[in-house]
């Protein structure tokens, strides 16, 4: 019987380009729904823009447009991006629309005509400039608890402390810069508690992955709190019905989206909406999410569906966070690769497939290592997977075109027909990694079996050519299953591939039976090597630094960090003309930020294929750190073995082409550069690790 399925992916938000955290969601829904309609299932995929919220609402103003302007900019980006990853949404909406607005009109109507609504006070920041309340991100000021500033108001970067933002000492708002005052206006809470009993019904139907039941259950150790849907004008959403200048929270309409969009190919394509949402509903429906936005999916979403008179999600499958390289993606370090940068210059499916290997049903990180991809990419689709089909090709080309009428080896093909539920399984499970480790296992087994029977010297003698034939045969098929258990992945492949067989390849079931007598037409490269260069493009370039501000001194010795990266290391004197300006001075909160450490270098050596590096092994007391510093030209390593310097020990690791470097050590150097670089050195006596302040 065909299931009936519809399925989410995260509704991104509508001011900023998508990147690899998209990607990585999209993919991993997009091969689920894929495999879903290979086994003949109904399935519909649908997303939307996030379109609402404080932020979008500034920035468009800010962009001196409108958010509605704004969102169509965005939204064509972000589907532009979405094809080019081969994402097959079914629909991609918006929240901004009729669709969601009926949807969460009536949610709320439901919910509040069953009590669960509730009206109190709530005092809030407000910008009297801008004359708006401000979402406790738009605060910023000193932490309450280490005194560091310009820290958000709802939590603090240095030392975690949670707080409101009339708790920061010194608060500012970041729309208009003036200090807030405090004011009270009245919200609409929904009654999350009320849910509880429900939700934990929901949770045992086994509807979550073990770690999400073991968040869920500290959830309510915790106790669920009312949750506050309201915000007050201005405000870019829906406004609430019954309560004029009150607009609903972008996080009570976001979920509702999926609906939204829902609906709108249900008018489309003429489906029963009803069918899929009433709360018996035998159709089935799933969400994919990062696990940041658990909460939000676990407990407000099913709690809003069953009290408004929906249906619950059939399950929640939650992803965990990507990262690069072995660390958080991050703007500064160019490792927050956006959607656009890939499609500038690789193909879709690499990444696909690279994502898809690494994905597990869990909510552990994943990793993306970018040599890793290159070499697992090139090894596995280039040199396994397509090397069967490029070997094989031109023995059937040569001996007229047409495949065997039969296999010779039967019980093989047995092997790889027969690992279609085991493989259908994993996906279906969310194990892409287990599913793509099998197959892979069977491409080598594929390629044993061409390289053992050697058409290529079989076919030197043409009274064989039969049994070249054959091989080929038994060669074409094996990647014929393989590329049909790997065509959630590769959609385009697969479908490059199907021309080549002269037979779509689109059923997962089609395996079962071989195709044997028929004629294969002619076989163009299905996939090229990754260039690690171009991968390595990928990571942007650290910007350059800014110029230094002049201090009119032009000779001033000035301590600078000899930064890792040739190049864009020591300030440079002022461009001739420009106008002298007053030092930038910082606060001593900037000062402690750093941390200042005495390390000994244990060892130095030249960086080959830099004329400004010296790679440095230093010891930090508790740690050993690698360091590239461009000290080259006044240094020879052997002299800098056994000498202590000063470091920054809480840098962001960064990569660079020779390795990870892990801090800076601090040297000066004249302004105009022409004096040459000094290390600093501390006096007798220190030790490493020691504090520097
Ligand atoms: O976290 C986010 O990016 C949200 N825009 C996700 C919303 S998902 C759903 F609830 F709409
Ligand atoms: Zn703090």
């Amino acid at each position: 019987m065909p299931r009936k399925i519809l399925v989410t992916s995260a509704l991104p938000y509508a001011n900023g380009p998508l990147h690899f955290g998209h990607i990585i969601e999209a993919v991993q829904t997009d091969v689920w729904v894929r495999y879903q309609r290979m086994r003949g299932h109904d399935c519909l995929y649908v997303c939307a823009e996030d379109a609402h919220g404080t932020p979008i609402m500034i920035k468009a103003k800010a962009e001196g447009t409108t958010p509605e302007a704004l969102i169509a900019r965005v939204a064509a980006e972000h589907r532009a991006d979405y094809e080019g990853f081969l994402i097959g949404h079914d629909h991609f909406h918006s929240t901004h629309t009729p669709e969601t607005q009926y949807f969460t009109n009536l949610m709320y109507e439901r919910l509040r005509d069953a009590g669960y609504m509730t009206r109190r006070s709530v005092r809030q920041a407000y910008d009297e400039q801008a004359a708006m309340f401000l979402p406790d991100r738009f605060v910023r000021g000193t932490c309450p608890r280490c005194k560091t500033a310009d820290q958000y108001g709802d939590s603090c970067e240095n030392c975690g402390a949670t707080y409101t933002p009339a708790d920061l000492v010194d608060p500012v708002s970041t729309v208009s810069g003036t200090r807030p005052v405090w004011r009270d206006s009245e919200h609409i809470f929904f009654a999350l508690g009320r849910f509880e009993p429900m939700l934990r019904e929901w949770l045992a139907s086994g509807s979550l992955q073990p770690a999400v039941q073991a968040k869920l259950a500290e959830w309510f150790e915790a106790g669920l709190q009312d949750w506050d849907i309201s915000r007050d004008a201005p405000y870019f959403g829906f406004e609430v019905p019954d309560a004029p200048g009150k607009y609903f929270y972008v996080w009570f309409d976001a979920p509702i989206g999926y609906l939204g969009s829902f609906k709108a190919l249900a008018a489309k394509r003429g489906l029963d909406v009803d069918a899929y949402l009433k709360p018996d509903s035998t159709a089935e429906m799933y969400h994919f999410i990062g696990k940041d936005i658990s909460y939000f999916h676990t407990l407000f979403w099913p709690a809003v569906l069953h009290g408004a008179g929906f249906r619950r999600p059939t399950a929640v499958f939650v992803h965990g966070f990507l990262t690069v390289n072995g660390a958080k993606m991050s703007k500064s370090r160019g490792s927050f690769i956006t959607a656009r940068r890939y499609l500038q210059r690789l193909p879709p499916e690499p990444l696909r497939y690279y994502f898809a290997a690494k994905l597990g049903p869990g909510v552990d990180d994943i990793d993306l290592s970018l040599e890793d991809f290159t070499a697992r990419v090139n090894s596995d689709i280039v040199g396994k997977l397509v090397n069967i089909a490029s070997r094989c090709a031109g023995f059937i080309e040569r001996g007229g075109g047409r495949l065997a009428a039969q296999l010779p080896d039967p019980a093989l093909y047995a092997e790889f027909s027969g690992a279609a539920e085991r493989i259908g399984a994993a996906f279906e499970g969310r194990d892409y990694s287990g599913a793509i480790r099998d197959i892979m296992l069977l491409a080598d087994k594929a390629n044993q079996y061409v390289d053992q029977h050697k058409p290529w010297t079989l076919a030197k003698d043409p009274a064989k050519a039969d049994e070249v034939r054959a091989v080929a045969t038994q060669g074409i098929n094996m990647f014929r299953a393989l590329i049909t258990y790997l065509a959630p992945v590769l959609p385009a492949m697969a479908a490059a591939a199907g021309r080549f067989l002269g037979a779509p390849v689109g059923r997962w079931d089609d395996v079962q039976s071989p195709l044997l007598g028929t004629a294969l037409e002619r076989y163009e490269p299905l996939a090229v090597r990754l260039d690690p260069k171009v991968v390595a493009t990928l990571i942007e370039a650290p910007a350059e630094a800014p110029p230094a501000k002049p201090t009119g001194a032009a000779q001033a010795t000035k301590v600078t960090k000899v930064a890792e990266a040739a190049g864009a290391a020591a300030p440079k004197a002022a461009a001739a003309g420009a106008s002298p300006a007053a030092p930038e001075r910082i606060r001593i909160d900037d000062f402690t930020k750093l941390d200042l450490r005495v390390a000994k270098v244990l060892a130095a050596a030249a960086v080959e294929g830099s004329d400004k590096l010296l790679q440095l092994t230093l010891d930090l007391g508790s740690e050993r750190r690698n360091v590239f510093s461009g000290i080259r030209s006044a240094y020879r390593p052997e002299d800098l073995v056994g000498r202590f310097v000063v470091m920054i020990a809480n840098l962001e690791p960064r990569k660079m082409r020779f390795g990870v470097s892990e801090g800076m050590v601090l040297c000066a150097s004249a302004r105009d550069d022409a004096g040459g670089i000094f290390l600093l050195s501390a006096d007798a006596g220190v030790q490493p690790g020691m504090k520097v302040s």
